[in-house]
């Protein structure tokens, strides 16, 4: 027999196969993901994942700095989440009984309007950010009596349809129209184009990340958002904040609102809020908003979910703020964000491709430009005339293939590296993330190799 076939992994069908782990995903999930993981050399096995760390089937131990997009404020599988959950299923309770109270939503309630604190006094449950966000759109219009929605350039809020109608980015927008009419983009941070377009008094919301993370971790004046509120309010539209990544901690306060002094009348959390083990999103709102949807018993259902208030979402949610306040998770998102930052700066001065780090607790990011020298500049225009995501593509990929550093690039900035680590994380780590992007951004600077690289990626991918 041949020794290399006998060990090689087989389908169902005994037919063998080049991928051990993709194989099955790839024949009936997504082709796609798999081969562009291949072609970026990510397609890893995870046998475990702790904390800030991840360990590979190849016996790598993997930095993380991505947290699944802010999901992992808690750190993977925190031993008191897993705790929960466990008791939880061995209740054997009603776990999705749809016919009766669920107390633990209750709680999990009163605990996130305590800590959301002013006006946001009730809570409607869902399982994802993007149906927050579609739940936010129904109760400001049923309680504005409006259909106008009004977003921000740049803005990530989802991809359903009604969610993916408050992003303007054509990349995600193509092929899926038409979207929801009455929708308007203003530029972030433009306050006369916000007061001129509210001013017509057609809209039911403004939705805005209070940072937004997706367009580059832009962070918006105190007065900005300060305005934004008291517009709304002059003109009768509600104030939407989308808290889905920068929510439960991830900034160093409860909500990024916190930050800005603002109180908006609807805010949607989710990501975090599932513990990093099961799917959960809330959408906190005021009273009068809330009871212009359930406003009579016939209405007591109309806007639900069947998955919504389940138990294991709700363990896992009171779980995790128990974790955020006991370990002080938002205070270190604080100090070690601070550190990060200043660690970055120091290491990344004087190199001519970083235009700037920023960010607030543990969201940040690190802005390149395009290089003024002329050996630099001749190979990045030749990158972005291939694609205009392949230059921030090739630090994650260098970051994760040789640094064994998990990050991403912002998905509406290409130009913007994301470090958004599990609040967990320790200052060895931060130091050890900061070192591993000195000697990417020394190779962008230094070597032919990165660039060259490059080349072959964009080869390869042309390929597939
Ligand atoms: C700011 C923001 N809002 C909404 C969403 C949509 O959340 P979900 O993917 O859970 O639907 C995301 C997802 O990344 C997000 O970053």
């Amino acid at each position: 027999m041949n020794p290399v076939l006998s060990e090689a992994p087989v389908g169902v069908r005994g037919e063998a196969v080049a991928e051990p782990s993709s194989a099955l995903y790839s024949s009936y999930v997504n082709p796609q993901w798999v081969k562009l993981l291949n072609v970026l050399r990510m397609n890893q096995q995870y046998t475990h994942c702790r904390g800030a760390e991840l360990f590979t089937a190849d016996g790598r131990r993997i930095l993380d700095f991505l947290s699944g997009y802010c999901v992992h404020n808690t750190g993977h599988n925190h031993p008191d989440i897993v705790a929960a959950l466990r008791a939880e299923l061995e209740r054997s309770g009603p776990g999705m009984l749809q016919s009766h109270v669920p107390d633990l939503a209750g709680q999990l309630a009163e605990e996130l309007c305590t800590r959301a604190g002013e006006q946001l006094r009730k809570a409607f449950f869902c399982s994802s950010g993007s149906e927050g966000v579609e739940t936010a759109i129904k109760f400001s219009r049923a309680h504005t009596g409006r259909s106008g929605l009004l977003y921000a350039s740049g803005a990530f809020h989802g991809l359903t349809c009604g969610a993916l109608s408050l992003m303007g980015d054509p990349s995600w927008r193509d092929g899926f129209g038409p979207l929801l009419p009455g929708t308007e983009e203003i530029p972030f941070g433009d306050l006369p184009a916000l007061q001129e377009t509210l001013a017509s008094r057609r809209f039911a919301l403004l939705i805005l990340e209070p940072i937004q993370a997706e367009a580059g971790i832009r962070i918006p004046t105190r007065e900005y958002l300060a305005s934004c509120q008291a517009l709304c309010r002059k003109h009768g539209t509600v104030f939407v904040l989308d808290e889905v990544q920068t929510g439960l901690a991830r900034t160093g306060k409860f909500l990024a609102a916190h930050h800005f002094g603002v109180q908006p009348d609807v805010v949607v959390l989710a990501k975090a809020l599932s513990g990093g083990l099961v799917p959960s999103a809330a959408v906190l709102m005021t009273d009068s908003i809330y009871a212009s949807v359930y406003d009579s018993l016939q209405r007591a259902i109309v806007h639900t979910s069947t998955f919504s208030e389940n138990a294991l979402a709700m363990r896992a949610g009171l779980a995790t703020l128990q974790v955020l306040d006991r370990e002080q998770l938002g205070l270190r998102a604080l100090e070690m964000g601070h550190y990060l930052r200043g660690r970055l700066r120091e290491s990344l001065a004087g190199y001519e491709m970083v235009k700037e780090i920023r960010g607030q607790g543990l969201l940040s990011g690190i802005e390149f430009k395009p290089p003024r020298g002329l050996r630099l500049r001749a190979a990045f225009e030749a990158f972005r005339r291939i694609h205009r995501g392949l230059f921030g593509q090739m630090l994650v990929m260098r970051l994760f293939n040789d640094q064994h550093v998990l990050t991403q690039i912002c998905g509406n900035n290409f130009m913007v590296l994301k470090a958004a680590p599990p609040l967990v994380v320790s200052e060895a780590q931060v130091d050890e993330f900061v070192n591993a992007v000195r000697a990417v951004v020394e190779t962008v600077h230094s070597s032919n190799t990165f660039w060259s690289d490059a080349l072959g990626l964009a080869r390869r991918a042309v390929g597939i």
